[in-house]
């Protein structure tokens, strides 16, 4: 079938959805009515979400959850999750209370500092384009102005810019390296509105900069993007109790488990395969607080796993030790975070999210998206090492099996009753409520 669509961004959207649902549904009514199921009946809501994005036809809804407890450098947190895992919520809930405690988690931010690039090509002299640098500098800064002018008085801005010699790894290739501080905001816009008024600077100065040959002249900008590798805008949060108090119904020998789980640490901090699942873990916690506050998950995924690799081999981003009969837990991560501008003050839940957090600042949502990683990292950990982590899953795999087959109360009773005590896998849920129903 040739699937080729052209002039699809022209269409309305009703059109969008009958072209959809006719090309690729047998049953194209079935399709329309639950794409349109989906639809904001508050219309104003409806179009608020289809312009946030291009060609939409429809919302897709991920569950908004609430774990509650989080006691963050003394101060207790009702944190927004939006995540459609089972056990996420609940292993963060779990692991909130358990370090509520215990003296709860203690938070640092390390420094805020954001990154941006202008790439480009220069065929010449390198001490020429150092003194050319040099002289335009003050350009850069006073020629940005009008876009820093706000940020400034927010007490933001441009920290630097420097030339940097790209030319042993790639032919002819220099970079302006600048640095930011944004504030509350997370400063996509900000920076890349000034990284290309740099280059319009350097393209500019570069014509009638004298020493310069009519080549030289002729630099290159290959593009202006921020980075989302942000190894200087780390936080940092850690658990930490006497080896004692880890006693709970669950953890009978603390000593043991304490070891055990410093081993699990350990295996992730050498071994890639374990690691990147390890630290999967961490931003199962990381990205939900993220998307619930309106942030860019992506941004924060790769800026994180960037980090986990900064000695040259991929490595957890969280370390734990046992000195002197205290167990200390504890997660260095580069979070670039915003609570104004962007989706913040546009998409409504996202709104409310701010509201149940008290309205953070950006380096406030730092510390607490960093304890809500470490709470998940600690809750995954203590399952694997202790019951392993199928029995949890499983259970919470079961209730969405059940709403799969659309269980009734009664079923649902029954079922449930009956994996008390048997092993939930998928074919066996399947199998008895098969059997259940016949
Ligand atoms: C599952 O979403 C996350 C875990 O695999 C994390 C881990 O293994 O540490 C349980």
């Amino acid at each position: 079938m040739n699937n080729e669509i052209t002039g699809f961004s022209k269409f309305s959207k009703e059109e969008k959805i009958n072209l959809i649902a006719n090309q690729y549904f047998a049953n194209p009514e079935v399709a329309i009515t639950l794409i349109k199921n989906y639809w904001n009946s508050d219309e104003k809501l409806q179009q608020l979400h289809d312009d946030f994005i291009e060609n939409t036809i429809s919302n897709f809804y991920l569950p908004f959850g609430i774990a509650p407890n989080f006691l963050i450098n003394n101060k207790f947190y009702t944190v927004p999750m939006v995540i459609e895992e089972s056990s996420v919520v609940a292993a963060a809930s779990k692991a909130a209370k358990f370090w509520s405690k215990r003296g709860g988690f203690k938070t640092t931010v390390i420094n805020t500092e954001k990154i941006g690039q202008v790439h480009f090509i220069y065929k010449g002299d390198f001490n020429k384009l150092n003194s050319f640098f040099n002289q335009i500098k003050p350009l850069l800064f006073s020629e940005t102005e009008f876009i820093t002018k706000n940020m400034q008085k927010r007490g933001g801005g441009i920290l630097d810019i420097k030339l940097i010699d790209k030319t042993l790894k790639l032919d002819n290739y220099y970079q302006l390296h600048a640095t930011f501080e944004t504030k509350d905001s997370m400063g996509a816009n900000f920076i890349n509105s000034c990284l290309e008024q740099f280059a319009k600077t350097v393209k500019k100065e570069a014509l009638i900069f004298e020493a310069f040959s009519d080549d030289e002249k002729n630099i290159e900008i290959v593009m202006c993007i921020l980075s989302n590798y942000v190894a200087n805008c780390i936080v940092k949060a850690e658990v930490s109790c006497k080896i004692d108090e880890l006693v709970d119904e669950n953890i009978e020998n603390p000593l043991a488990f304490a070891e055990k789980f410093v081993k699990a640490v350990k295996i992730a901090e050498i071994e890639p395969y374990r690691a990147v699942t390890h630290n999967k873990g961490i931003m199962n916690g990381v990205d939900a607080v993220v998307l619930a506050t309106g942030n860019d998950f992506r941004a924060i995924e790769a800026g994180a796993h960037a980090f986990a690799s900064k000695n040259g081999s991929y490595s957890s981003l969280s370390h734990a030790k046992i000195e002197n009969d205290t167990f200390t837990f504890w997660l260095e991560i580069p979070l670039a975070l915003g609570t104004i501008g962007g989706l913040t003050s546009l998409h409504p839940l996202v709104k409310i999210a701010l509201e149940i957090l008290e309205n953070p600042s950006a380096k406030e949502l730092m510390q607490i998206v960093a304890a809500v990683g470490l709470a998940q990292n600690f809750a995954a950990l203590r399952s694997l090492t202790t019951s392993g982590i199928q029995e949890g899953h499983m259970k919470m795999h079961l209730n969405n099996i059940l709403n799969q087959f659309n269980a009734s109360e009664n079923e649902r009773l029954i079922i449930t009753n009956h994996f008390k005590t048997n092993a939930v896998t998928h074919s066996a849920v399947v199998d008895f409520i098969e059997t259940l129903r016949k």
